[in-house]
């Protein structure tokens, strides 16, 4: 994949914990565990080069200088899925605003049918980060992003687990802007739309439906 928005994020703990998740035998209870396990090193490697201000600190002993994050940072979870990867990202950028998307395929077009959207209303001043676990023909994440974007979004991440090469190029096509980082690269796409070998749909592995 040469697409230069593409970030394949290589860790040891992130094949293990992405392991666990493709397994058909991880339960839910276990998948939402290491779904927010993982999502918390994805939260740490994708902040990496966020900005940071300094400040003043007193520690017991003397002044000395401290950070805070610069910008504002709003966490847009594609649902339902991206509900799973929420908490790992809030564990660790606890000062994150939360914005919902409500999207949903349609199993026959295989297009994103919308139901839903409540952001915060100031995003032109900060980063967005959608979070979606899956990014199978791209319609879902584009569609996201094009409501992030109308509502005043100008500087957007994606993070996802798992993106089949289709879905890289579609959201490479309508948004060149827009980094994606992901835990894998998959093969292929089934008739169907699902990832291959993929760990089937997320939303049904995160709830139990
Ligand atoms: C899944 C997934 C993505 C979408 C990816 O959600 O969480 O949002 O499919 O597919 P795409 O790249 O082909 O658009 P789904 O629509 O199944 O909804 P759900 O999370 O509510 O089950
Ligand atoms: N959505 C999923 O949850 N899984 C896939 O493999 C494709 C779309």
């Amino acid at each position: 994949m040469n697409q230069n928005n593409f970030i394949l994020l290589e860790h040891p703990l992130i094949k293990r914990d992405m392991t666990i998740l493709r397994d058909r035998q991880t339960a839910p209870e276990e998948f939402r565990m290491v779904l927010n396990r993982i999502s918390r090193i994805l939260a740490v490697e994708i902040s990496k080069n966020f900005n940071v201000q300094e400040i003043n600190v007193d520690t017991p002993l003397e002044k000395t200088k401290g950070y805070l994050l610069a910008d504002q940072i709003v966490l847009a979870p594609v649902l339902r899925a991206g509900l799973g990867m929420l908490n790992g990202f809030l564990e660790v950028i606890p000062e994150a605003k939360v914005g919902h998307i409500g999207l949903k395929r349609d199993e026959e077009t295989l297009n994103p049918i919308y139901y839903y959207y409540k952001a915060p209303v100031d995003l032109d001043k900060g980063i967005t980060i959608v979070l979606d676990p899956m990014l199978a023909t791209g319609g879902s994440a584009a569609e996201a992003l094009n409501y992030l974007k109308e509502n005043g979004a100008k500087n957007i991440a994606l993070a996802c687990l798992v993106a089949a090469p289709e879905g890289v190029k579609k959201v490479s096509a309508c948004h060149s802007d827009v980094k994606i980082f992901c835990a894998a690269l998959d093969r292929q796409l089934n008739s169907k739309g699902y990832i291959l070998p993929g760990l089937g749909d997320a939303g049904d592995r995160i709830f139990g439906t």
